[in-house]
């Protein structure tokens, strides 16, 4: 009776481990999820935004459709001026979903391909490359509501 409850708490405890990754937050102190994220960021992101988060060559300058080309995640962008659930909404949604009308945007949405808790990695993973200064700036950020 006794092996059959340890057999049975072992395989519970399994399962709790199973589903522990479930992110809610942009958090560069969580290890487990910035791993995750740099997986995610390479997959899904870095195609446009650079494996090395330095966005796209003159990033500053308009394409000729009127487009922006995809600017760096690291400190030398902006991504670390805006608070954590402009950059979740921003990636779950989308360019099109927040920009003003008329603004043409090359920013896909990944509510299709990313779980929320998959965003949270992503955005772990690219806070953890921000300079301490930054990091702090950008949270005294998230406060302001
Ligand atoms: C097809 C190219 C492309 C891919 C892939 C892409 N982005 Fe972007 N992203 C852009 C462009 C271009 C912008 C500039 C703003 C705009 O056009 O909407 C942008 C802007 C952003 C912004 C807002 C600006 C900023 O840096 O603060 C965030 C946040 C962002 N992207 C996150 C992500 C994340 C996270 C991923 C991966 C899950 C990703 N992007 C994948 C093209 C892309």
């Amino acid at each position: 009776m006794t092996t059959y409850k340890a057999i049975f708490s072992g395989l519970a405890l399994l399962g709790l481990a199973a589903c522990s990754d479930n992110f809610e937050s942009a958090d560069a102190t969580n290890n487990a999820a910035v791993a995750d994220g740099k997986i995610l960021y390479n997959e899904h992101c870095a195609s446009c935004h650079g494996e090395d988060l330095k966005g796209e060559p003159n990033w500053r300058v308009a394409n000729e459709d009127g487009t922006l080309p995809a600017p760096p995640q690291d400190d030398s962008g902006h991504t670390w001026h805006h608070p954590d659930t402009l950059l979740f909404n921003y990636t779950k949604g989308g360019g099109a979903s927040i920009a003003p009308e008329g603004f043409k945007s090359n920013m896909p949405g990944f509510k299709d391909t990313l779980s929320d808790s998959d965003i949270w990695a992503t955005l772990s993973y690219i806070k953890s490359r921000w300079s301490i200064a930054s990091q702090a700036r950008q949270a005294r950020m998230n406060k302001t509501p």
